[in-house]
């Protein structure tokens, strides 16, 4: 497969294989050894690059992706004789410790201090919550990363101008022309599904998912198809059709642009919080919300958020499209409903209701992990001292996320009195029924939901 990019601000054209890793391909093929393999699994940051100005996990970028993008590594900021201010800062510091993580870390600073020259401390924790220090040294590294800003290094970083339209699209050669595709639009990528034979396509979008099993080449599926940068799968507004309307949220919006959205950030505050929460800013800024759905693991925080509100999932084809529930949309462990020739392309969530409550809690073992060992979705929505809509939903319970029924039924119609939070707790410790764990999860439905309507009632006193 042959691709060209911008690479450290010079043009590049490689001939790599497409499923070979971004990270491999800097190391072998370029020579650029700063970002390093450290979990090879999206989880450390030692392998953080730039591309298209986000800050993203090389080992979870496939090469096919890589094409027509700027990427900006370690090696482009500074030499080693002619160090720039941001590396200088964490020399005077003493915050290169083991020098293994310190690239991933360098790229992290520069990748925040680029939209914000100057972060508050919590924004620069934040910031470099992806990024695993195992000796500890936290407390120089944000003491660096705050002295860069200090000294104006933000402000002196420069736009790359980078290209989003006509992106050079990678040319596959002999036998990649069966196996592989990048198509640029919905049209070209239902031609894909309709002419792959077997129809045995993985559809590839940020690769948070897939990227951990690329490791070492462990996995090449028979079939790819690139759907990350296609046009009609992007996009987050609001429709209106038939006297309603929805929030339409594109299957490849990522976590990033969840959080940015003003559409959501104004009526899904609970979605923004999950996006947040879901992992760290280079994971927020390549899984997708319809990745989410469709690898339709119990563990997965958007669906729960979107099981609370009532979200549908558009399946379609060059056929037409089916609107499914999200209880229709994932039906086991790891499997959704799509059919033959479909994809998912986009999510549909009903208006919430102007002064309605939306909350997303999560716990897991720390905060920049993906994984969540216990989370909870709500919405209400109450008329004096009576909630007259709520939903509520739960992940890591059981193998796929579930809406809490016992829950949903008693609360609607139900009075904001101090007994509430203890007769709802009661009801939702019913609702679930976690085979992993069980006193520790449901203990945390409990506290949760508690907490939920407690908040909830003293809002109304
Ligand atoms: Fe750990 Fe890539 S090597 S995130
Ligand atoms: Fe590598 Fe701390 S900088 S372990």
């Amino acid at each position: 497969m042959k691709i060209e990019m911008t690479i450290n601000g010079a043009s590049k054209a490689l001939d790599v294989p497409p499923m070979k890793r971004m990270l491999d391909v800097l190391r072998e093929d370029l020579g650029l050894v700063g970002a390093k393999e450290g979990c090879g699994e999206g989880e450390c940051g030692a392998c953080a690059v730039l591309m298209d100005e986000k800050l993203v996990d090389s080992c979870l970028v496939p090469a096919m992706q890589m094409a027509g993008s700027d990427i900006l590594t370690i090696e482009g900021l500074g030499s080693p004789d002619d160090l720039d201010d941001l590396q200088n800062a964490f020399l005077d510091e003493g915050a290169v410790h083991c020098g293994f993580c310190t690239p991933g870390m360098i790229m992290a600073a520069y990748a925040l201090l680029s939209h914000d020259p100057h972060p508050s401390e919590e924004e620069i924790r934040v910031a470099l919550a992806g990024n695993i220090c195992r000796c500890t040294g936290y407390e120089k590294i944000c003491r660096a990363v705050a002295a860069a800003a200090e000294r104006g290094y933000g402000e002196r970083i420069k736009s790359r101008a980078v290209r989003h339209g006509d992106r050079k699209r990678p040319v596959f050669s002999g036998e990649e022309r069966e196996r592989f595709f990048s198509p640029s639009s919905l049209a070209e990528a239902f031609d894909v599904l309709r002419t792959s034979g077997d129809g045995e396509v993985t559809v590839l979008a940020g690769g948070t998912d897939i990227g951990p099993d690329m490791k070492g080449g462990r996995l090449v599926p028979a079939k790819v198809m690139d759907v990350f940068s296609v046009p009609e799968l992007k996009g987050i507004e609001i429709v209106e059709r038939g006297g309603s309307s929805y929030i339409r949220v594109g299957a490849c919006s990522t976590n990033t642009d969840i959080t940015g959205s003003p559409v959501t950030r104004k009526h899904l505050p609970a979605l923004v919080t999950a996006s947040l929460r879901s992992g760290a800013l280079a994971m927020q800024n390549r899984a997708t919300i319809g990745g989410n759905l469709c690898t339709a693991s119990g563990a997965g925080d958007l669906p729960v958020v979107l099981l609370a509100l009532g979200a549908k999932a558009v399946a379609a084809s060059d056929s037409g499209e089916r609107e499914l529930d999200l209880e229709e949309f994932i039906v086991g462990y790891r499997k959704n409903s799509l059919r033959r020739g479909e994809l998912l392309e986009e999510i549909r969530i009903p208006v919430p209701r102007d002064g309605s409550r939306q909350v997303f809690y999560k716990r897991g073992s720390r905060k920049a992990l993906t994984l969540s060992r216990a989370s909870l979705a709500f919405y209400a929505y109450c008329e004096e001292d009576r909630i007259v809509e709520f939903a509520a939903a739960a992940g890591s319970m059981s193998p796929v996320p579930i809406r809490l029924k016992n829950l949903n039924a008693a609360i609607p119609g139900a009075r904001l009195c101090p007994r509430l939070p203890d007769e709802a707790a009661r009801i939702a410790y019913d609702d679930v029924n976690p085979r992993k764990t069980p006193l520790y999860r449901k203990t945390m439905i409990v506290n949760l939901t508690h907490r939920f309507f407690s908040e909830l009632v003293s809002c109304r006193a």
